[in-house]
């Protein structure tokens, strides 16, 4: 695989079930792999999420368990389209997530030396770096509720994409997602930056949907990423058939919804995330003129 110049891993989250998060990591990843990128998914979820909804059987993989516990090499065990019996497009990889991962915070307390003192959530930290320059995102799956794996993404990641439906509970959760932001700035990472505010199952039909957007396109302003999606029978369909929309539903105005916002996401990476500028030294003459 060609090197990428520069890795972005960026934590997907809202701390509330059921809002999204896995949809937009599996959706988001594959408009950014046919815009020509090369995207990682790293599942820490138990119920593997992303796993299941990329047709892959969680249990046929060693993945994120196995990797955070220190007895793989992440790319060793990665999964990709040259793996048997998969769809995934070339320059989509995966990390598969797992029951195991239940276990992960006692299994490592067992592991851990008396003499080695980093902090537990500090976890997926070596594993971002070893991975560094051989994508250009990495997109961190987040589980609802586990607070090792979740507190573990905040702390490797670069930055985060909030995801929510327009739901009481979903908006709730990203209050509390941004308060945990700011906080892992002063304990630990602080240059961790918000990326952007992800809206998908939007119901263009009914009123709670309009006021909630209206309120996160006024508390969010530019994070917002445009266009919001709109809820459409297609992605569960597609999720059932474990497949993605771009398989089922290439065509479809949701699936270029998700183009649009790739597009979108990409505008606000470079917006926060600028590509360094290299100042060239003015050009020596040679010779003695
Ligand atoms: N645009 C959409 N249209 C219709 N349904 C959608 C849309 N986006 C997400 N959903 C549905 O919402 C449900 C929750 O989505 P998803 O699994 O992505 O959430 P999650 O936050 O990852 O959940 P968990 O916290 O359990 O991991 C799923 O049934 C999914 O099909
Ligand atoms: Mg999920």
């Amino acid at each position: 695989m060609n090197r990428c110049p520069r890795t972005l891993a960026i934590g997907i989250g809202n701390q509330k079930g059921g809002v999204g998060k896995t949809t937009m990591a599996v959706q988001l990843a594959y408009a950014l792999a046919e815009r020509g990128r090369t995207v990682l998914i790293i599942d820490l979820d138990v119920n593997a999420g992303s796993t299941k909804h990329l047709g892959i059987d969680p249990r046929a993989y060693l993945g994120t368990f196995e990797v955070l516990m220190g007895d793989e090499d992440p790319l060793a065990v990665i999964v990709t389209h040259e793996d048997e019996g998969n769809t995934l497009p070339e320059n989509l990889h995966l990390l598969t997530g797992s029951r195991k991962l239940e276990e992960l915070e006692e299994r490592l307390r067992m592991k851990k030396s008396k003499f080695d003192d980093t902090p537990l959530h500090d976890v997926l930290k070596p594993v971002i770096k070893k991975l560094r320059g051989h994508y250009d995102y990495i997109f961190l799956d987040t589980p609802p509720s586990a607070p090792l794996p979740i507190v573990a993404a905040y702390k490797a990641a670069d930055g985060f994409l909030l995801v929510a439906i327009p739901e009481g509970l979903a908006i709730q959760g990203l209050q509390e997602a941004l308060h945990d932001i700011e906080e892992v700035r002063r304990y630990g990472n602080p240059h961790l930056k918000l990326v952007g505010l992800a809206i998908g199952a939007v119901d263009v039909r009914t009123r709670l949907s309009k006021e909630l957007i209206h309120y996160v396109s006024k508390e969010f302003k530019d994070y917002l990423l445009k266009p919001t999606i709109q809820r459409s029978t297609i992605v569960p369909t597609a999720q059932t058939q474990q497949k993605s929309i771009f398989e089922t539903h290439p065509d479809h105005m949701i699936t270029q919804y998700f183009r649009e916002m790739a597009q979108d996401f990409e505008a606000k990476i470079e917006r926060f995330f600028p590509a360094p500028q290299f100042i060239s030294a003015p050009t020596q003459e040679v010779g003695n003129g």
